[in-house]
């Protein structure tokens, strides 16, 4: 390293220590440190976050102050970074009357004034530092009078329509005379110039060892040339557009060590020799959709030990010649179309820290991974893996955090050993094939557990009493398996953060027992589709303050609903309807896009089939449904009241009497679904008089007389009547009665199918109702018309994070498209 490195880096290494800056060779002679002391008295910054301006004493040697370097008591380096500086800048000319100044830093600054051009004056400096100063505006072509110049950033992490640019002078201009130039830093300027110009601009500075352009809206092609620069150490230029393949050529850069390219429309093909430049350690070409390749024979001794391919096209399988890259401590292949099977050499990548393969159809039976003992996170989610997981897999792994195998056909046991590994947070094992008892888990207390999502398999019995002493559990996740038993434990005192529970499409059975209640973070809770029977502990109907959402449906539930409603006023939200979205909105899983048939299911109500039924459904604020269950009696009266209700659901129930004449207060509602009751009596002429009601169904009760004339709920389709003996009139065209009945099977809900993952249904979620509306949260819909879907993910987003601000949204490439996952992320 030159002296001259040196002279600029050890004050900044000596000041991060927080020693005082020692490098003295000579006394400060004496204009130096008056014209030290004008600057600080010129700058404007703020003395409580100042840790050097601040201490500048006239009474000592100025070249010890901090971030003053000197040589024969000259100031030649000037480190002023992180000081709060905000203003001043208009007479920062003393600066640039330091002469000898061979560095300046003051980089982390809010300037926010363009860069003086009085810079030129400092014809000395080799390194200038000014990132995420605040500057602003062009870049003034005296910067490019610098010719000694050896180290540039002017970057910013911030990318703002107030940045730097680089449009005139352009890049070229810039750097035409740089020839001494080993680091160059502009990420985050907007650098404007069309095709090969950057490129060819940086390949004439063949001592560059660091170029880093991230974010710096560079347009294509990533051109050959690039391969002059041989020294090349340091390789990002991600998040450009550069819409171009990479050229083979830069596999010639012998000395690269990172090369950072993702996020930047890559297309073409991958050349395997860029894997192959031994120096090689980060290569991150991840975010590139369109970029092809397949995986090379690695060599041996290869350095490479950060690899992120994730979001490409890259295909084939991964070869035996993987244990060659010794080093590796991060692979990342998630989102890709890799398939064939792990090779069982995999055990022997040692260092690895982070394993991502999820998303891509790999088959076979996973390696052991028991000597990857820094091993943190193993995610190998939506794959085609299969066999047993067998519990010395994972032996003595004390630092994994996370492990996903969902979406695969694992099968057998889930070995309890799994529960042992102390730092594990996040076992995520949903959708698979399991089966079998689950065995209580050893010192579960001790459990770092707060993620357990066992969904979709095939595993019976009790579940373990253990489980609810996981004291860091913040989501349980069982539906859809073949758990049965009581849950009659005293849940709520040993797992006080549970968050989300949801023991839905099982067998449990017997009362919803009120210790549910004490579980004192419940934001979601879903039981529906088991055998509980009994009462809706009142408890829970009044746990308003923090539970968000409840599911209750398709159990025995045998309460009126008059009776919940009168004796608990404060009633904020109730049951969905299944299926339900937040089956899985954990971990996985819904994307966009869903099918039509999963509409009907949801709201398989009249078939009035416009685009604007959807459009009023989607827009709607509240809703209720208590579907599926065993209500009988009378259509309680205090629904009437429910004025800002936008939907109804009370189909398949058993509701019997009159339809309330009083449904003429229900001003809002949009979409009423009463079938399959055994309501009776006429339609009262108030039902049809609600005018913004366009989706309806009162198919299949008791109901008689003539459909209410000259209304618009004639417009609605015949759909809508039948299965009603006793009703006549337009839209109905002849008796529908009889016949119907028996042949009406009721919707069947589509169970969720790991490979039918694509066509997973969104339905009603939850909604805050009472008698208080505030406003109500909503509840959102499949979408499957796309006009439908702008408006969607521009709202239904924001809707559902309000209910569950831990949702995390992120964006899948599968199979070439491109999905929306959500994630329930608990911090
Ligand atoms: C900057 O200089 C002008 C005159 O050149 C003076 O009026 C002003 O006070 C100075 N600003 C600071 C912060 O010293
Ligand atoms: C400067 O240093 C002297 C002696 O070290 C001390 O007495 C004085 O208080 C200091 N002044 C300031 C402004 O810190
Ligand atoms: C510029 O200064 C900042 C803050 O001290 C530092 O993080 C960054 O690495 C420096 N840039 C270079 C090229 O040394
Ligand atoms: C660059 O160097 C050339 C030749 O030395 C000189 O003519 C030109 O003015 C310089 N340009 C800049 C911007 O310094
Ligand atoms: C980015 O580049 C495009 C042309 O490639 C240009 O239209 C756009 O204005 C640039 N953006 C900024 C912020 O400079
Ligand atoms: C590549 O790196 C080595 C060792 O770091 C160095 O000796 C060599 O000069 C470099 N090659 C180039 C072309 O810079
Ligand atoms: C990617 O590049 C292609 C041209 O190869 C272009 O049509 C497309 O718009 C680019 N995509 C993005 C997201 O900029
Ligand atoms: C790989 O890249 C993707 C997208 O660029 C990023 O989200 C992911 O965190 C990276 N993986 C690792 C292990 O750093
Ligand atoms: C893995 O490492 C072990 C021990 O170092 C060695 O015996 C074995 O041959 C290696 N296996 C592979 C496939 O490299
Ligand atoms: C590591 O895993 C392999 C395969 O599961 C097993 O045979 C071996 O005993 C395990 N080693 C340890 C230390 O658990
Ligand atoms: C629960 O499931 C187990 C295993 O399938 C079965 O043997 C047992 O009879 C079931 N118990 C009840 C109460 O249904
Ligand atoms: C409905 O509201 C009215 C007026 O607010 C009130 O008098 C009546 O008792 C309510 N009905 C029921 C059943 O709560």
């Amino acid at each position: 390293m030159s002296l001259t490195l040196w002279l600029f880096l050890l004050p900044f290494c000596l000041i991060n220590f927080g020693i005082k800056t020692i490098l003295v060779t000579g006394h400060c002679l004496g204009h130096q440190q008056s014209l030290l002391l004008q600057l600080r008295n010129n700058l404007v910054f703020n003395p409580t976050k100042s840790k050097k301006l601040i201490h500048w004493n006239q009474s000592d040697d100025c070249c010890e102050w901090n971030g003053v370097a000197c040589n024969k008591g000259h100031v030649i380096a000037l480190d002023l970074s992180q000081e709060s500086i905000y203003g001043g800048i208009e007479n920062l000319s003393i600066l640039f009357e330091l002469q000898y100044l061979k560095s300046v830093n003051l980089a982390y600054n809010e300037f926010h004034s363009g860069i003086p051009p009085e810079f030129r004056k400092l014809k000395n400096l080799r390194h200038l530092n000014l990132s995420n100063a605040g500057f602003e505006g062009q870049i003034p072509i005296e910067i490019s009078y610098l010719t000694k110049i050896v180290t540039l950033d002017l970057s910013s992490t911030i990318t703002s329509q107030h940045g730097l640019k680089l449009q005139k002078p352009n890049i070229a201009m810039l750097l035409q005379n740089f020839t001494e130039i080993k680091e160059l830093h502009l990420n985050g300027i907007a650098i404007s110039t069309k095709g090969k110009v950057w490129s060819h601009a940086l390949s004439s500075l063949t001592n560059l060892q660091v170029l880093s352009m991230s974010f710096c809206n560079l347009s294509g092609p990533l051109d050959s040339s690039l391969a002059k620069l041989q020294s090349l150490s340091i390789l990002k230029l991600d998040h450009n557009n550069l819409a171009s393949p990479v050229p083979r050529s830069l596999g010639r850069l012998f000395n690269l060590t990172t090369l950072q390219l993702n996020g930047c429309n890559l297309s073409g093909v991958f050349s395997k020799n860029l894997f192959q430049i031994s120096s090689l350690q980060v290569l991150d070409v991840s975010d590139n959709p369109g970029l092809h390749g397949s995986l090379p024979n690695f060599p041996s001794q290869g350095s490479l030990y950060n690899l992120n391919l994730s979001h490409t096209n890259f295909y084939g399988p991964l070869s035996d010649s993987i244990h060659n890259l010794k080093q590796l401590s991060k692979l990342d292949l998630s989102n890709c179309q890799f398939k064939g099977t792990l090779p069982s050499s995999m055990s022997n990548l040692t260092q690895l820290v982070h394993l991502d393969l999820s998303f891509n159809t790999f088959t076979g039976s996973i390696p052991s991974f028991n000597r990857s003992k820094a091993l943190t996170v193993l995610s190998l989610n939506h794959n085609k893996f299969m066999g047993k997981v067998p519990s010395t897999h994972f032996e003595g792994l004390i630092n994994l955090m996370s492990i996903d195998l969902g979406d695969n056909s694992f099968d057998g046991i889930v070995p309890s050993s799994l529960f042992r590994l102390q730092s594990l947070q996040h076992l995520l094992l949903y959708y698979n094939k399991f089966d079998g008892l689950l065995d209580e888990f050893p010192n579960a207390s001790l459990s770092s557990l707060e993620m357990l999502d066992l969904s979709g398999n095939n595993l019976q019995g009790p579940i373990p009493t253990s489980i609810f002493q996981l004291k860091r559990l913040r989501l349980l996740q069982l539906t859809k398996n073949k758990f049965n038993g009581t849950i009659q434990l005293d849940i709520g005192s040993h797992t006080p953060f549970l968050y989300y529970l949801s023991l839905s499409n099982n067998n449990f059975h017997g009362r919803i027992h009120e210790s549910f209640c004490n579980i004192s973070d419940l934001r979601a809770l879903d039981l529906s589709h088991n055998k509980f029977n009994g009462q809706i502990p009142l408890c829970l109907t009044r746990k308003s303050s923090t539970l968000r959402l409840l599911n209750l449906g398709a159990n025995e539930l045998n309460d009126y609903i008059s009776d919940t409603f009168s004796t608990s006023c404060s009633l904020r939200f109730l049951d969905i309807k299944p299926p339900y979205i937040i089956d899985h909105i954990i971990t996985h899983i819904f994307e966009e896009g869903v099918g039509v048939r999963s509409y009907e299911d949801s709201v398989t109500i009249v078939n009035k089939g416009t685009q604007l039924n959807l459009v009023k459904i989607l827009i709607a604020f509240t809703s209720l449904d208590f579907s599926s269950n065993q209500f009988e009696g009378p259509i309680p009266k205090e629904l009437m009241n429910l004025t800002a209700l936008h939907a109804l659901n009370l189909s398949q129930n058993v509701f019997s009497g009159n339809i309330p004449f009083s449904f003429g207060n229900l001003k809002q509602l949009e979409s009423l679904d009463l079938s399959n009751n055994s309501l009776s009596g006429d339609i009262p002429v108030e039902l049809a008089r609600l005018s913004f009601l366009s989706v309806m169904n009162l198919s299949y009760n008791h109901l008689v007389g003539k459909i209410p004339t000259g209304t618009q709920i004639q417009t609605f389709e015949a759909d809508s009547f039948i299965g009603n003996e006793g009703l006549y009139g337009p839209p109905l065209t002849q008796n529908w009665g009889g016949e119907g009945r028996q042949k009406l099977s009721p919707p069947v809900y589509e169970t969720f199918d790991s490979h039918a993952w694509s066509s997973i249904e969104w339905n009603f979620l939850s909604l805050e109702l009472g008698f208080t509306f505030g406003f109500g949260i909503f509840i959102f819909l499949l979408i499957f018309l796309k006009r439908w879907r702008i408006w969607y993910s521009k709202h239904v987003d924001d809707i559902l994070y309000k209910i569950i601000p831990q949702l995390d949204f992120v964006y899948v490439n599968r199979g070439g498209q491109k999905y929306r996952i959500i994630r329930w992320n608990p911090y």
